[in-house]
């Protein structure tokens, strides 16, 4: 399973990406705003710092505005996917976008009727939506399950990317079905590391340690 980051700050990038464990990062018009960077030095920023794929999206709303955005944000860097919202245009760009080579992730994805259309336009990425489900008394989780299933069925190529991870335990159920990535905030990668009986276990180590070498003293 691979684990992106779902942030447009440089310091957490920073930070995961020394850890060794973060292989790329999603961003939307939310988190670049959140920042207040220039969008695209932010983008190149990001790359530079990840090496692996990382999620840009565009803020045209018709397909010849998403495509002109998306060739534009290919140039600044190998690392670029563009980011394209579930919509008939949106998916009509990522057709198009597909046969020129440019690579996709097709965002705001609610259900696996969707995902169906996002694989067959040739998406290099599909992103369903876990926690913003959750919200409204839906079940996020099921609906990941059944995508799994659906592009299991069918050997689509598109990978998976659970999104709108809330806590750790999105990423385990996320895992246990299989998912090809999970897209998390620092906080919740932060959480991943977390159990008390680590915390304990360290202490207990220390102590008896510290016990070890005053005995060898005497
Ligand atoms: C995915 O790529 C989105 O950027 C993100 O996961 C949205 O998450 P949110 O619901 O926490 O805003």
């Amino acid at each position: 399973m691979k684990i992106f980051l779902d942030t447009a700050n440089l310091e957490e990038i920073k930070k995961g990406v020394e850890w060794g464990i973060v292989d790329g990062v999603t961003t939307n018009p939310t988190l670049i705003s959140k920042e207040g960077a220039e969008f695209k030095q932010r983008v190149k920023e990001i790359c530079d710092l990840v090496k692996g794929p990382v999620s840009a999206e565009v803020v045209s709303l018709d397909y010849k505005g998403m495509v002109k955005e998306a060739r534009e944000l290919a140039q600044l860097s190998e690392y670029v996917v563009i980011k394209i919202p579930m919509t008939p245009d949106g998916i009509r760009a990522v057709k198009t976008l597909s046969a020129e080579g440019i690579k996709t992730n097709v965002t705001l994805v609610f259900s696996p009727a969707q995902a169906i259309l996002a694989a067959k336009a040739g998406a290099t990425y599909v992103s369903p939506f876990i926690g913003r489900m959750d919200d409204l008394s839906n079940d996020g989780m099921r609906m990941l399950a059944e995508i799994v299933e659906i592009y299991d069925n069918y050997g689509f190529e598109t990978e998976i990317i659970a999104a709108s991870i809330r806590h750790p335990m999105h990423v385990v159920e996320a895992a246990l079905m299989g998912v090809d990535i999970v897209t998390m905030p620092f906080a919740v990668l932060e959480k991943l590391f977390k159990h008390p009986m680590t915390d304990l276990g360290i202490e207990r180590f220390m102590n008896d340690w510290k016990k070890y070498l005053e005995n060898l003293k005497k």
